[in-house]
């Protein structure tokens, strides 16, 4: 039994190091491919790649990093290989393809060349969770991205004002939980906005991972003047609500509308539009003429009163989702994402990361040094030591 389970041992490291070794190759290859076809995508995986390839750890060149036609050496005799794995590189993403809905739109040409400066992301949160989630997100993606992110929250809070300064945002609204301190809070959101002169104006919760570059990629496939509204419905069908008339009367309306906590992002052209419902406290007036909550009332005066339609994307996730089926190979490419509890069970993205998910119980650590491997705190090799962690698995196993 022993002996076996040394030998199994013994084959598992040759096996590792094989393993080691095709990764290494199929990053150089890998880089090869993306000189030659469409760029448009996958840049943040070969990104991650990439930081596999160039061992050391050292903080690599941005500028270096990016320029892919630099590469270009590397591929003279390796044609065969590249031109097999690029076919079943091609024939991953038809099989995917379903999946992502208006990732598809990521397929045609970007129309704007937008950067992160460009965006305003507001960050919906509550006194009570600046600790337990707000945290999180400022080790994570927030720190990479401070300059576009605006926290908009119901209390004083001195550490918040710290570490945000002046996007540390007082909202003065009741921290209740209820339809209107919720609308109060987007009425906040949309005014600050505008005062920004912002391009595109993204909301998201407390419990959402942003990832810019992909939120850049993804809006720059459509003007910021022109009437856009995307994001991703909870519902599979219109909502159904009863607007209030002057006179007492009621109308049924449908319209679709995004989910907050998926996050969703509007145009600089379609938020003007909407001034005249939504800007000074007349968001609020707007929800409780229709009697919903924040997001579907954004929903409400895009769709019904303005008559723009909902542009879905399947990038945006929110924990009444079920987490799990967003694509491991595909995480790098998402524009959101969230984690929660559903029916008393963890409800998180599957993804064997940096830290296990005790560790890490959100995955939002793990994606972080996945999307940006130099961060100080992300273990450095993070796939070697993922491997070597089976490697020990598999002996703890054998004693
Ligand atoms: C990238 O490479 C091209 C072609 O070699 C060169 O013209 C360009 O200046 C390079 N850009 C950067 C940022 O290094
Ligand atoms: C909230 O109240 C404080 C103190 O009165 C004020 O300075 C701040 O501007 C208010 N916030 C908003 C968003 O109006």
């Amino acid at each position: 039994m022993l002996k076996s389970c040394g030998r199994k041992l013994v084959l598992s490291v040759a096996g590792a190091t094989f393993t080691c070794l095709v990764v290494l190759l199929v990053a150089a290859q890998h880089q090869v491919i993306q000189v030659a076809e469409v760029q448009i995508e996958s840049d943040v995986g070969m990104r991650s790649l990439q930081s596999l390839d160039s061992t050391g750890g050292n903080a690599h060149d941005k500028s270096s990093s990016e320029n892919e036609s630099q590469d270009n050496s590397k591929s003279t005799d390796t044609k065969g290989f590249s031109a097999y794995f690029s076919k079943l590189t091609r024939d991953r993403r038809d099989l995917e393809k379903p999946a992502s809905l208006a990732g598809s739109a990521s397929e045609a040409p970007p129309s704007e060349d937008i950067n992160p400066n460009d965006i305003f992301i507001a960050v919906k949160t509550t006194k009570k969770f600046h600790q337990s989630r707000l945290d999180l997100l400022l080790d994570t993606w927030i720190s990479r991205n401070m300059q576009q992110t605006y926290v908009f929250t119901d209390g004083d809070d001195e550490e918040l004002k710290k570490k945000l300064g002046s996007h540390a945002i007082n909202t003065n609204c009741s921290a209740a939980h209820s339809r209107q301190a919720l609308s109060c809070k987007m009425a906040v959101e949309y005014d600050k906005f505008i005062e920004s002169g912002k391009k595109w104006f993204c909301h998201v919760d407390d419990d959402n991972y942003v990832n810019m570059r992909t939120m850049v990629k993804l809006l720059a496939h459509y003007p910021h003047t022109q009437d856009v509204y995307i994001g991703k419905p909870s519902l599979d069908r219109p909502i159904e609500a009863t607007e209030r008339l002057a006179d007492n009367k009621m109308k049924p309306v449908n319209f679709w509308f995004a989910t907050g906590g998926a996050g969703f992002c509007v145009s600089r052209g379609l938020a003007l539009k909407m001034s005249p419902w939504a800007s000074g406290g007349h968001f609020m007036d707007t929800a409780e003429k229709i009697r919903l909550p924040d997001d579907c009332t954004v929903g409400y005066i895009i769709e019904s009163v303005l008559g723009v339609r909902l542009i879905r994307s399947g990038l945006f996730h929110s924990h009444l989702e079920n987490l799990q089926q967003v694509s491991k190979s595909e995480l790098h490419k998402q524009v959101t994402l969230s984690y929660g509890m559903f029916e008393n069970k963890r409800n998180i993205i599957n993804m064997k990361g940096a830290f296990s998910v005790e560790e890490d119980p959100s995955r939002f650590r793990s994606v972080h040094c996945l999307l940006y491997p130099d961060t100080p705190w992300c273990p450095p090799l993070q796939q070697v030591d993922l491997i070597v962690e089976g490697l020990k698995d598999l002996a703890l196993r054998c004693q």
